[in-house]
């Protein structure tokens, strides 16, 4: 798995680090609202096990799935496979992604929460490609753990074809990769 790796581009201290500090910051905004933490799985598993240990404010944690991206191309149709479990209606809620890449995604989970009549909703992802950004969206994340270029990246909850997810940083897949 390590061998089909051509980089390391975000390495295990550098996400530990910076998750600590987007923990430090959600801490400051959310004091006193109670928020539910929502997280898009499940590219976001890794990542939400760590965020969600640093935010330190009481919360509820609740999940939802969609489905739309097959190898490297997204197909831009969503399906919303499970749907969250808490009533946000009121609540504050914080969406918390792997990847803002072409918007879909999330465009799609924030108008799917918006229509819950939440009290607030904000966005926190861990990675953003916004060269990767389709014409016409227009939502900005509110939390960013790290700005990457249009590179295809896996490990860390991110997967090429499911595969890779358990690696412990992100990092750039070797061409021959993509072939298996
Ligand atoms: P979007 O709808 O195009 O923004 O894509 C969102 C979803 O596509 C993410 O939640 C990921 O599951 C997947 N995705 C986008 N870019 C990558 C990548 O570089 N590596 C792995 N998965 C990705
Ligand atoms: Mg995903």
């Amino acid at each position: 798995m390590e061998n089909d790796i051509l980089k390391i581009l975000i390495s295990e201290e550098e996400l530990h680090s910076r998750i600590a500090q987007l923990g430090e910051e959600i801490t400051r905004d959310y004091a006193g609202k109670d928020p539910v933490i929502l997280g898009v799985l499940k590219g976001v598993v890794v990542f939400y096990a760590d965020m969600i240990r640093q935010i330190r404010v009481p919360c509820q944690m609740d999940f939802m799935c969609l489905s739309s991206y097959h190898g490297t191309q997204s197909t831009g149709n969503m399906v919303v496979r499970q749907d969250m479990s808490v009533d946000v209606t009121g609540r504050h809620v914080l969406i918390l992604e792997d990847i803002f890449d072409t918007g879909s995604s999330l465009d799609y989970t924030y108008r799917h929460v918006c229509s819950k009549n939440p009290a607030s909703i904000r966005i926190c992802t861990l990675l953003d490609k916004p060269e990767r950004r389709k014409p016409g969206i227009t939502l900005v994340p509110d939390y960013v753990g790290f700005t990457i270029p249009n590179e295809f990246v896996v490990g860390y909850g991110l997967d090429f074809n499911e595969h890779y997810r358990n690696l412990p940083y992100v990092g750039v897949l070797k061409p021959e990769a993509y072939q298996k």
